[in-house]
């Protein structure tokens, strides 16, 4: 199974909107997928997704409901989880309640992806997610601000990974997207001292479609599939899922779900 952490130095720059595209494409072809939202933001993914879920993950760590009650199914292939700030799930201590926790959660063991949606910055949680991950993706915008943020974040990564994705959101062309990604690259060379190998995952132009897709409440690789944007965001899964068999190697070990939480909450 595996799980990809999908951060960004910088708030706002589309790390919600492409992780539920990510998830909704994965699920349409085929596999099995669950989104995991780690964070409390604007854009909340039971928003995008147009759902209401009546408990969060935090309520099965209280051992209040099993954890298959907190999960909401979106179509067949396609779950949510809902969460919590990712400092509140971290912050959960009682290990009786998360040994239930553990086993409510091999139910699940069955999905081929998680995808995980936090908050900016390179806060505690996010720490922790970035650890447990099998892939990160690094989420920014052309902005010069949201570049030195993520290249903060790739910096601090690389004391804890080999390996990064980078997302180009809301480039004008591929041409920008490449230039960016080249500029990163150069500094990271240059400055970083840990060895760290980037990929530029894919890019997605800005749009007017995507936002208008939020406003709305509609998932834009649903309900304007044949889009532009969409048609990038198919290109970002094509990417990822053709790793899974061409450049596995990468990937140490695959952890089942409670193995990926246990890790995740003992935060090794
Ligand atoms: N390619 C794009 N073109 C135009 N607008 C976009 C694009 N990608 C994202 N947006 C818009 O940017 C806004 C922020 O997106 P989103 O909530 O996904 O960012 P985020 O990184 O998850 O934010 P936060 O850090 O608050 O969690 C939304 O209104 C979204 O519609
Ligand atoms: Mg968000």
């Amino acid at each position: 199974m595996r799980f990809v952490t999908i951060t960004s130095g910088k708030g706002g720059v589309g790390k919600s909107t492409i992780s539920a595209n990510i998830a909704y494409l994965l699920s349409m072809y085929g596999y099995k997928t669950a989104i995991f939202d780690a964070d409390i933001g604007l854009a909340n993914q039971d928003i995008i997704l147009n759902v209401k879920p009546d408990f969060t993950i935090l309520d099965v760590m209280k051992g209040e409901i099993p954890f298959k009650e907190c999960v909401v199914k979106i179509n067949n292939n396609l779950y949510l989880i809902p969460g919590e700030s990712g400092e509140e799930i971290l912050n959960f201590k009682n290990e009786e309640l998360l040994e239930n926790f553990y086993k409510g959660i091999e139910e699940f063991e069955d999905f081929d992806f998680l995808i995980i949606d936090t908050g900016a910055g390179i806060g505690e949680s996010v720490q922790s997610f970035i650890k447990a991950a099998t892939d990160t993706i690094v989420v920014t915008v052309p902005d010069p601000a949201a570049i030195m943020d993520a290249y903060s974040m790739i910096k601090y990564s690389a004391k804890i990974k080999d390996m990064l994705y980078l997302v180009l959101n809301r480039v004008k062309n591929k041409k920008e997207a490449q230039e960016i990604f080249a500029k990163i690259q150069n500094v990271a060379k240059k400055h970083i001292d840990e060895p760290i190998e980037l990929e530029l995952l894919g890019y997605v132009q800005n749009s007017p479609l995507v936002e208008e897709c939020s406003k709305r409440r509609c998932l834009l690789a649903r309900d304007q599939a044949s889009s532009i944007p969409a048609l990038q965001i198919a290109d970002i899964v094509k990417k990822l899922t053709d790793s899974l068999t061409k450049d596995g190697e990468h990937i140490k070990e695959t952890p089942n779900i409670a193995v990926f939480f246990k890790r995740l909450l003992q935060q090794i």
